[in-house]
């Protein structure tokens, strides 16, 4: 019997698992067949050339080295279960949604379905969502995350947010030089780039703090939460 040349498998969103084992016998993630499920459901499709080299698929954004980033006041490391509570409320607060692109608060099924679907999303080398906790008492004080929508041009892109009870102890500037020193040094990018809405002072600061640099303003980027669009200020650290 020929093997054939093209093996294909697709495997549920929310099972991280079965992804890691494919990877390991070299399939490759191509996309998503959208409602090809047994219910319906979204899968995600892997496959596996006769002529691909043996071994595991490369990963294009690897595990965090020892499963977490952190310089001993933030904790940096992939959500988990019990994180969901205070993403919820993160991403509840007006000043939060005023910043997410939709300018909307996700109903907490999104944000269940975000959590289900984020291991997967890293390992399909899409997005590295991650919360920022509180080093010494372990508590949630926030998400970053890194995606990766520009891997032609080696380019990633942050957003973060804190919790209020958390801000103003250099938390987000930590989370952002932990995540920014790990994309360029295991996810090889060559540049990682962050959008703040013109009038957000507070994440501009932020990213200076961190060594970023204004590059553009990019007219009309953002929905605006009452309607219409507002300008941009991209900031970008590049490495050199
Ligand atoms: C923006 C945000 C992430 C900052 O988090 P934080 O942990 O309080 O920030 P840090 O403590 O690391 O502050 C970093 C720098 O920014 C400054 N800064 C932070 N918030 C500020 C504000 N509202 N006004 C002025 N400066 C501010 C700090 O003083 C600090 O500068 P310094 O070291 O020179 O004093 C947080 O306010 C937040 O979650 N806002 C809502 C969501 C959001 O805007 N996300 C970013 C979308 S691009």
């Amino acid at each position: 019997m020929t093997t054939p040349y093209r093996s294909e498998i697709r495997l549920p969103l929310d099972d991280p698992a079965a992804q890691r084992d494919v990877i390991a016998l070299g399939y490759r993630r191509e996309g998503i067949a959208r409602g090809a499920g047994p219910e319906r459901q979204d899968m995600s499709v892997w496959a596996r050339l006769a002529d691909d080299p043996e071994g595991p698929a490369p990963r294009v954004l690897p595990d965090l080295p020892g499963g977490e980033l952190t310089d001993g006041v933030v904790r940096v490391r992939p959500l988990r279960p019990e994180d969901l509570e205070g993403w919820y409320q993160l991403r509840s607060l007006p000043e939060v949604v005023a910043t997410s692109v939709p300018p909307e608060a996700p109903p907490r099924a999104e944000v269940e379905r975000l959590f289900a679907y984020a291991e997967g999303r890293w390992l399909a080398g899409e997005a590295a969502a991650m919360s920022i906790v509180d080093a010494r008492s372990g508590s949630f004080a926030g998400q970053i995350a890194l995606y990766y929508f520009q891997p032609h041009h080696r380019e990633g892109m942050l957003g973060y947010g804190v919790l209020p009870a958390f801000r103003g102890r250099g938390y987000a500037r930590r989370a952002v030089e932990l995540v920014t020193r790990w994309a360029f040094n295991e996810v090889r990018l060559r540049r990682v780039v962050a959008g703040t809405a013109a009038d957000n002072i507070g994440s501009q600061k932020t990213l200076q703090r961190a060594g970023f640099e204004v590059e553009a303003r990019q007219i009309g980027m953002l929905p605006a939460p009452g309607g219409g669009r507002i300008d941009s200020v991209l900031y970008v650290r590049r490495r050199l």
